[in-house]
């Protein structure tokens, strides 16, 4: 459209305004001009949302811009100086931290993707900025923390509803997943993260998967859209994880989530006193027992889902000296639920029990984020946690056939968890 009095292109004048804004922000951001980015933050009206505008070409925000800008010289690269030892490297290190202070303060989001498809995060780890780094990962356990909480509070006001509702006389139903947030994804104002996941599967529900047709080889499970359940490069974990939760005959387990029995074929040469499963898909069930799981001696399966069989089993005062977690297309909420509702009525006082911990192994930035906060609510419920690093093999030819590459990082953190004293 023409301005009417002087035929100029009027929408094309304003796209450049916009384009020199987010330009001069950009700017500001990579020179860590704090003075200017606080004036263009809290004043520049055609941009509302300053603190996180995009470069069309790099798809850079102004966290990107900041944390690029303290990448080391090539020529110092290639002598072997690092940031930290060049006195000019360490002061733009310095005003780095400060404006990405600034700029997350400013509302700045912790996990937008750039073109390179790399997070503030990914970029600060790459150019071997620690400090950048950990505020980005504090950054990102602040947002994921409150995001839950936010959820908690939504499907508390969900449950309320419902149950007015019911008093009316008119049941709302719910969506199976309606309440589950999905792990290390942004908050309605934040765009999520790419591929992100939750502890296992967060693109499926549960009920949808549930009713699934499975493929179960020796090597692999998979669900009906091909995404990954189960695969046999997992077997050193659930080795080490057996051994570290039982390390002698004589105790009782439960394993929650059968999947292609490894964990519980390592609990079994560990000899235990009583074996429970709890497993919830007809086609898994079925494996197991035509594999003879269901004659076992000291093994029982519960058959269904762990949130209907757990209630029952702390009600007969069942109790473990080791429990395992791992299914399948639950979300962090449900994980959480687990362990401050469950676990608690079900491990011994001198007890352990530990987690599948594949929450955002996608991507190193999310898989430290969802470390930090799963410690945070583990404390919360009670318990101490202690993590033991295992170095995970490469698995490039393992994703063949398979949806998505659910496993990125380089090193698996096992968990370890007790009551605390
Ligand atoms: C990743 S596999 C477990 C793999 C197992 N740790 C192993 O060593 O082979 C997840 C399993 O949890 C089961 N599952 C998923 N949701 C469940 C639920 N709510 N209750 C019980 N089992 C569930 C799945 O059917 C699947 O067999």
């Amino acid at each position: 459209m023409n301005d009417p009095t002087t035929g100029d292109p009027q929408v094309h004048l304003t796209e450049i305004d916009v384009d020199l804004d987010i330009q001069e922000i950009l700017l500001a951001a990579s020179q860590h001009d704090i003075p200017k980015l606080r004036r263009l933050c809290r004043t520049q009206s055609s941009l509302p949302d300053a603190a996180n505008v995009k470069d069309p070409e790099t798809g850079y925000s102004p966290l990107h811009a900041a944390i690029a800008a303290c990448e080391p010289d090539e020529d110092e690269q290639a002598n072997g100086t690092n940031s930290s030892s060049a006195p000019g490297e360490n002061e733009q290190l310095n005003s780095g931290v400060e404006t990405v202070r600034f700029l997350l303060q400013e509302g700045a989001i912790w996990n937008d993707l750039d073109n390179n498809n790399e997070t503030p995060g990914c970029l600060a780890r790459r150019i071997g900025a620690p400090e950048l780094y950990e505020l980005i990962v504090d950054a990102g356990v602040r947002a994921e923390m409150l995001l839950n909480r936010l959820d908690e509070y939504q499907a508390l006001s969900e449950d309320e509803d419902e149950d007015e509702d019911e008093e009316e006389g008119g049941a709302g139903e719910q969506p199976d997943d309606a309440t589950a947030p999905e792990l290390v994804q942004a908050s309605t104002e934040q765009p999520a993260e790419s591929e992100s996941t939750g502890p296992t599967n967060p693109e499926v529900s549960n009920q949808t998967y549930l009713s699934s047709t499975l493929s179960i080889n020796n090597n692999r499970i998979l669900d009906s859209d091909q995404n990954g359940v189960m695969m046999r490069w997992e077997s050193d974990i659930m080795l080490k994880s057996a051994k570290a939760l039982l390390p002698r005959p004589g105790l009782k387990v439960l394993n929650i989530g059968h999947g292609m029995g490894i964990v519980d074929s390592f609990f079994q040469d560990q000899s235990p006193a009583e074996h429970h499963i709890i497993e919830a898909h007809p086609s898994v069930l079925a494996d197991m027992k035509s594999k003879g799981w269901d004659s076992k001696s000291g093994v029982t399966i519960h058959e269904g889902r762990w949130q209907d069989i757990l209630p029952a089993l702390v009600g007969e005062g069942v109790t473990f000296d080791a429990i395992y977690y791992d299914t399948f297309a639950e979300s962090y909420a449900d994980f959480r639920d687990f362990f401050s509702e469950q676990v608690i009525g079900l491990l011994e006082q001198d007890g352990k029990w530990g987690f599948f911990n594949g929450m955002g192994a996608d991507r190193q930035i999310s898989y430290d984020v969802y470390q930090k906060v799963a410690e945070m609510d583990l404390f919360e419920a009670g318990f101490d946690v202690e993590w033991e690093e295992i170095p995970v093999p490469k698995l490039e030819g393992e994703w063949e056939g398979v949806r998505r590459a659910y496993w990125v990082v380089e090193n698996y953190r096992l968990p370890l968890c007790r009551f605390m004293d």
